[in-house]
């Protein structure tokens, strides 16, 4: 058997070794073009030749939970696509996500500001009940994070595509209960994969709909924002700031008004990053349960073609 090596802007060589230690009976290899024909992938937005080149693998293990790029590629039509179930992402969004919550709530940038001015100064404390946070996308990671801003005793609602049931969290599903969730909602965070259908989804006319003094926190595509019509919303003062860690283009450009917006917190695209090791020992653990006969749709995080994700 042998797993095809593709990915971008990633040091192959411990993922090479990590692989070949999991699968000692496996060939792995860098793929090269004209490499022979592989059994499975390992891949990271690869080039469409790397695709062409290989019809035959039988899936191809993305080392992200977001398959975006991925999918804008021909994939061949046999192939399935493994995205990362969690594999330590989870719990890595949900410390971001909960700091970027707290941070807004507390006013710690405030009392950051005027601790620097030499200044003891106490504000009013708020209530919490006042920041509920509508969590959009009921993954693995809009879960995880809902959870965890449960534990902190903020109101939390959510928004998926098909009704879910969470313990403690207002569900919203679909594009009917969408203005619903929005008007719950104080401080906004995006966890849905980025789909035609999410494309843009916080715009002008979207982000107006939350209530006056919201906050959004997007964590997880540049393209589901419209950037000119964030600012628009902070500057008018309708919404009161946002929380950034991914952009349309990454790195984000040195021009753009991001970068020195005041109310508006830039982080370089690391809310939750891939772990080698635990990402290694899923996809190994897949690998392993697809040779043993397990059928493809009994692994979890086989991405569905038609819904993008
Ligand atoms: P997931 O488990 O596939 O969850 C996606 C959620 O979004 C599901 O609840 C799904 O609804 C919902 N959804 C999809 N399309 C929708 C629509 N049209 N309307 C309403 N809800 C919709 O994905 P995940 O593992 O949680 O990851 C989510 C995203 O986070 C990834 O796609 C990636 O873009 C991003 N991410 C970012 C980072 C980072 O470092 N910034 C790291 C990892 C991931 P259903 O429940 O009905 O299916
Ligand atoms: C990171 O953005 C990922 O999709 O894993």
């Amino acid at each position: 058997m042998r797993i095809a090596f593709c990915c971008t802007d990633t040091p192959p060589e411990p993922w090479l070794q990590g692989l070949r230690a999991a699968l000692p009976t496996v060939t792995v290899e860098i793929w090269q073009p004209g490499a022979a024909a592989a059994d499975y992938a390992v891949v990271w937005a690869p080039p469409q030749r790397f695709l062409d080149e290989q019809p035959g693998l039988k899936a191809m293990f993305n080392i992200g939970a977001g398959v975006d790029a991925l999918l804008r590629l021909r994939v061949p039509p046999q192939t399935a696509v493994v995205r990362l179930d969690d594999a330590g992402m989870s719990v890595q969004m949900a410390e971001y996500v909960c700091h970027a919550v707290i941070r807004h709530f507390r006013e710690f940038d405030a009392y950051e500001a005027d601790v620097a001015q030499g200044k003891w100064s106490y504000r009013k404390p708020r209530l919490r009940q006042n920041f509920p946070v509508g969590v959009m996308g009921l993954g693995v990671l809009g879960q995880r994070v809902a959870q965890a801003l449960q534990g902190f005793e903020f109101p939390v609602c959510g928004w998926s595509r098909s009704p879910r049931t969470l313990h403690g969290v207002q569900c919203h599903a679909g594009p009917a209960q969408f203005d619903d969730f929005l008007a719950a909602t104080r401080i906004l965070v995006c966890l849905l994969p980025l789909t035609t259908e999410t494309r843009d989804i916080m715009r002008y006319d979207t982000l107006s709909r939350l209530r006056p003094g919201s906050y959004v926190i997007n964590v997880a595509r540049g393209a589901h924002l419209v950037d000119e019509d964030l600012i628009a919303l902070v500057d008018s003062g309708h919404l009161v700031g946002a929380t950034l860690d991914v952009f349309r283009t990454e790195p984000l450009p040195a021009a753009h008004p991001f970068w020195k917006h005041p109310r508006i917190t830039v982080t370089p695209h690391t809310s939750a990053r891939t772990l080698r090791e635990e990402s290694i020992a899923q996809i190994a653990g897949k690998i392993k349960a697809l040779q043993n006969g397990a059928p493809i749709s009994s692994l979890a995080g086989v991405v569905d073609p038609k819904k993008g994700y």
